[in-house]
């Protein structure tokens, strides 16, 4: 069994540098399917979830050096020979329904496989596919899998009904290669939406009001062009090692960040009395001798992100006083509050709010599991803040998102280590 092993108890001080974005990098993997000439990404993080984008566009007959071992990736999507990604491969990553845009708008046809739900929540992609229906395509559901054709996708208006970030990214993508001009309105506005939006700007395709709640993009008769570009930073992960540094009443930095990414996630510690200041690439976060307790409510960019809620939620088991977070994204998103009550939080859910007894010092380390890429996270944040060790089962989940993660959280001087256990070490060797 392969397990997080986390020795907390003390204030994590010091500086960290924090990688590329997954979630940005994932879309703009897709979107090199789109470009019949080479494409170059830097400040790609070295995580599974990339491997696996790797893995799924050279099924398709792309080629792609250096996912998850480097971080520069190089994709050829020249010779891409195949519209129908196998479920093997799909359904290690959700992420991997995005290749669904730019397979129908380059080649007028793809089958992939729907996507099933995941631990928190059912994922629909109704959005997606309403979406590229608008755009002229015929889409339907046939023994588990997507089926979308069209001769040419024609540009039109496009209202989404939930400002979905994939379904975004997925219309964006096709109406990159459809004839004439698309809105799409209700749009996501998060930051890895505008990267993949700056990626196709680089790739020659004209779009409009980029990072607002309606884009505007011109579609292209074909995209072929060599690109070099580089991922914007993970705020993801920058916030979670701010959260880690609070969480144990420490004062650190966390560097090769964009500051107003995380403006939400700064206002709210503000609020709970932790001492913040930023420059140009970076954030430096100095806690309270006790920190306050707060209301969090999870919202769409540029509101508090649901992929910070977990690891917040944890930190507010150590403020004094009763807390409240709202999770209003996703519908069970709260399985980590079972596994922080057995580490000593006082804490109840209902109707997706979590109301927290906070207590400094309630944590303590005892086996726990997690059940997704941020619980894991948020487990090794309670690792850190309680007093003994933490054994987290899931070590899977937080290998898909955080990349070196025994490296960064030691130079900020705590301890956690993966323990790949016996048979499995056999295995590796
Ligand atoms: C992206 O997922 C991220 N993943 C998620 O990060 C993130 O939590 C989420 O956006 C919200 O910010 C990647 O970018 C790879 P959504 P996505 O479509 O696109 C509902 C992580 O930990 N919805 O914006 O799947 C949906 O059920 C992951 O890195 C529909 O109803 O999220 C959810 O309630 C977790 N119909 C809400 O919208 C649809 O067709 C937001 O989902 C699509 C979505």
């Amino acid at each position: 069994m392969c397990m997080i092993v986390v020795n907390g108890g003390k204030p994590l001080s010091g500086e960290v540098g924090i990688s590329g974005a997954k979630n940005a990098c994932l879309p703009i993997l897709a979107a090199t399917l789109l470009n019949e000439q080479p494409v170059t990404l830097h400040n790609v993080p070295r995580l599974d979830d990339v491997k696996f984008m790797g893995e799924l566009i050279r099924i398709l007959g792309a080629s792609c050096e250096g996912a998850s071992t480097s971080n520069t990736v190089a994709i050829n999507a020249a010779d891409v020979n195949s519209t129908e990604p196998p479920y093997e491969v799909v359904k290690k990553m959700r992420a991997s329904f995005l290749v669904l845009g730019p397979l129908l708008a380059r080649f007028g046809r793809a089958s992939v496989p729907l996507p099933g739900g995941c631990a928190i929540g059912q994922r629909p992609v109704g959005e997606h596919l309403a979406a590229l229906r608008a755009l002229g395509a015929e889409v339907r559901q046939e023994a588990g899998l997507i089926i979308a054709q069209a001769d040419r996708l024609v540009g039109t208006e496009i209202y989404l009904n939930v400002s979905s970030v994939g379904a975004t990214e997925n219309a964006l993508m096709a109406a990159a290669l459809a004839e004439g001009q698309t809105t799409i309105h209700n749009a996501a506005e998060e930051p890895e939406v505008v990267d993949l939006c700056r990626f196709l700007t680089r790739c020659g395709v004209k779009i409009e009001d980029t990072g607002t709640k309606s884009i505007t993009i011109h579609g292209q008769s074909r995209i072929a062009a060599a690109v070099e570009y580089s991922v914007i930073p993970d705020r993801i992960e920058a916030g979670t090692y701010l959260l880690a540094i609070i969480a144990t009443g420490g004062s650190g930095r966390i560097t090769q960040v964009v500051p107003e990414h995380l403006e939400a996630l700064l206002f709210k510690l503000r609020e709970c009395g932790v001492q913040i200041e930023t420059g140009a690439d970076w954030i430096s976060v100095d806690s309270p001798a006790v920190l306050k307790p707060a209301t969090v409510r999870t919202e769409v960019y540029p509101g508090f992100p649901t992929d910070l809620q977990p690891q917040t939620t944890a930190v507010l088991t150590q403020a004094d006083g009763v807390s409240t977070v709202i999770e209003t994204i996703f519908e069970s998103r709260m399985n980590t509050v079972p596994e922080l009550r057995r580490m000593g939080a006082k804490m109840r859910v209902s109707d997706g709010t979590v109301v927290i007894e906070g207590r400094p010092g309630c944590l303590t380390g005892v086996p726990v599991e997690a059940h997704d890429l941020r619980g894991a996270a948020t487990m090794v944040i309670a690792g850190l803040a309680a007093q003994g060790e933490t054994r987290i089962e899931g070590l899977e989940h937080l290998l898909r998102g955080f990349e070196s993660l025994p490296e960064k959280v030691a130079a900020l001087g705590g301890d956690v280590t993966f323990d790949y256990g016996k048979h499995t070490a056999a295995a590796k060797e």
